[in-house]
């Protein structure tokens, strides 16, 4: 289900600084974010958020989104309040999404939020005035996950100009891969989407990139060699919540997997991304190689995340470097 946006009632709110998508970031602002989660990657502790309240509401499981989110606040100064499970809050007494949200909105500064429903975030963001940050809206997007991978991919190529990035594995559900591949529009890349027929990438992601000339090539093989030009090889899990069959879930699940015994060809300097949890989709022999790096992508996520509450919250990169709580 989509939340249908036209029918919302008439206290909309288009002004206020949310994070639903950033798909139609510019690379000036992508840039200056990168700047900002680099400027914490070397002083993540700090106390510019004092006196602030962060709101985690996550209607669905995630381990590493919020808890850097929550991580991210803590070392900011600010203090975090929120839940991890819907059944514990009045959503299982039949509150609606929208209530919910204007309830938090009277105690929070901020607002992240994971939900199962495509536009969720959205729905979210025009019925406050409170900034929502999407961590997550179903199979749509996960636009904190992307300024992680950005910022990731930019550490480690050095640019995030012209290069061949292979997407593999779930692309039909994998809300990250979405989010990357827009966000990436105007930097030249060549995507390879390696998938299972069930699970290629849909046709609405592949006419954004005809639309935005963006190169793409579909490929079934997953071999040493069809990885040799990769500069990152970005793995994703076969999401069982999202199968309705799970028949098909069983038969596509191990379709890819990631081996050390592949790497022996791969440039010197591609790495392995993967927005994790893992499954079975890279070997644990992969973990020791030089080009893993998806935890550190992870680490990535907290500097990533500083960034973000703190743009939604109007507090500049000119704010951060002449911060003077740093601890
Ligand atoms: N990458 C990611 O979204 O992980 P979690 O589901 O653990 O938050």
């Amino acid at each position: 289900m989509i939340f249908d946006i036209y029918s919302i009632s008439s206290d909309i709110n288009m002004e206020n600084r949310s994070i639903v998508s950033i798909a139609d970031y510019g690379k000036e602002k992508i840039q200056y974010l990168l700047d900002m989660a680099t400027e914490f990657e070397a002083h993540p502790n700090r106390q510019i958020l004092k006196g602030k309240v962060v709101a985690t509401l996550f209607f669905e499981p995630s381990t590493r989104t919020r808890l850097s989110f929550e991580t991210a606040a803590n070392r900011l100064g600010a203090r975090v309040i929120g839940f991890t499970d819907p059944k514990v809050t009045s959503s299982s007494k039949g509150e609606t999404l929208k209530d919910t949200i204007k309830m938090v909105s009277n105690y929070a500064d901020v607002i992240v939020m994971r939900h199962k429903l495509e536009g969720a975030a959205l729905y979210a963001s025009e019925v406050t005035n409170v900034p929502i940050i999407n961590a997550g809206d179903g199979s749509n997007l996960h636009p904190s996950q992307t300024m992680l991978d950005l910022y990731s991919i930019y550490k480690t190529q050095g640019t995030l100009e012209n290069l061949n990035i292979y997407m593999v594995g779930d692309l039909k559900y994998g809300r990250t891969v979405h989010s990357l591949l827009m966000s990436m529009r105007k930097y030249n890349p060549t995507f390879h989407f390696i998938a299972p027929k069930e699970l290629e990438m849909p046709e609405e992601y592949k006419l954004y990139c005809q639309q935005n000339n963006i190169k793409y090539i579909e490929q079934q093989d997953f071999t040493e060699d069809t990885i040799a030009d990769a500069d990152i090889l970005y793995m994703t899990r076969v999401q069982r919540e999202r199968f309705t069959d799970l028949m098909e879930y069983e038969r596509v699940k191990d379709a890819y997997i990631l081996r050390a015994d592949m790497l022996g060809k791969c440039k010197d300097n591609m790495k392995i991304l993967h927005p994790l949890p893992r499954v079975n989709e890279i070997e644990y022999d992969v973990d020791d190689s030089k080009h893993a790096y998806y935890f550190e992508q992870a680490r990535n996520g907290l500097y990533a995340r500083e960034a973000l509450i703190c743009d939604v919250l109007g507090i500049t990169l000119d704010d951060i470097k002449n911060d003077t709580s740093i601890i």
